[in-house]
């Protein structure tokens, strides 16, 4: 068993969110992500959900940003949505179906982070370490699968995942896990933020399988 109490905040996180991260790797339409196998139509779907996350998430993360607990994390470098929007436009062909509604999973997540912006505004930061290190870690991976199954060249297409080059990737993931540390210091209730990073994972997951389901 791991002891908890002599790791720090972010080796808290990521002791705490492994199960649910291998869980979450081998669910629903990551699996079709990761065998290089997801078609265009499927992978907007993906993108147009995640968009909806970032879309409320980050608004939320600059309306805290003067927050000693969440202030530390909000990195507005590290912001997705534009990146997304572009993904989308590039990925998106006018004979596609129409790109129907988000899963339920996924509104029910917007609606959470509606909920902590308005009451719980230190929780936001597990859905900020969730989300950012994610795309700074896995995220990297990703991206070249991303490309060779879709047959992209450059970065069209797949801006989402793209930091800069692996120097700065790495730097900005140790910016983040530096910033990590702050909210641990200053946390009122890091166990609730730990508890909120995990069932984050639980609902990535329930949306990758609602993907798949819809897929
Ligand atoms: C299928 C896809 C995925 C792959 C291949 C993958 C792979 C990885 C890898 C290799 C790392 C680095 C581990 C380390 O540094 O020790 C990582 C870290 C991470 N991944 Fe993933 N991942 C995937 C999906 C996801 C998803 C969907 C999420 C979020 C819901 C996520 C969230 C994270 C987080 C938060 C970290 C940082 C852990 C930490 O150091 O605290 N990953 N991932």
């Amino acid at each position: 068993m791991i002891e908890t109490q002599t790791l720090s905040f972010p080796q808290r996180l990521k002791a705490a969110t492994a199960e649910e991260h291998r869980r979450v790797e081998r669910s629903g339409v990551m699996v079709t992500l990761l065998r290089g196998r997801i078609e265009r139509v499927a992978y907007l779907a993906l993108l147009r959900n995640l968009h909806a996350i970032y879309a409320a998430l980050e608004p939320a993360l600059l309306r805290h940003a003067a927050s000693a607990v969440v202030g530390p994390v909000v990195m507005p470098e590290l912001f997705r949505t534009e990146a997304l929007e572009r993904d989308l436009q590039t990925l998106h062909h006018d004979a596609d179906p129409p790109a129907g509604a988000l899963r339920p999973a996924t509104a029910a997540y917007v609606a959470r982070l509606h909920e902590l912006d308005a009451k719980r505004p230190e929780l936001l930061v597990a859905h900020a370490y969730v989300r950012y290190l994610g795309d700074l870690s896995g995220g990297q991976q990703l991206r070249r699968i991303v490309g060779q199954a879709l047959g992209l060249a450059g970065a069209a297409g797949t801006r989402f995942y793209d930091f800069g080059d692996s120097a700065r990737v790495s730097a900005l993931a140790l910016r983040f896990r530096a910033a990590l540390e702050e909210v641990g210091a200053r946390a009122h209730d890091a166990d609730a933020i730990v508890a909120e990073a995990e069932s984050a994972f639980g609902r990535h997951r329930q949306l990758f399988e609602q993907l798949a389901a819809a897929a």
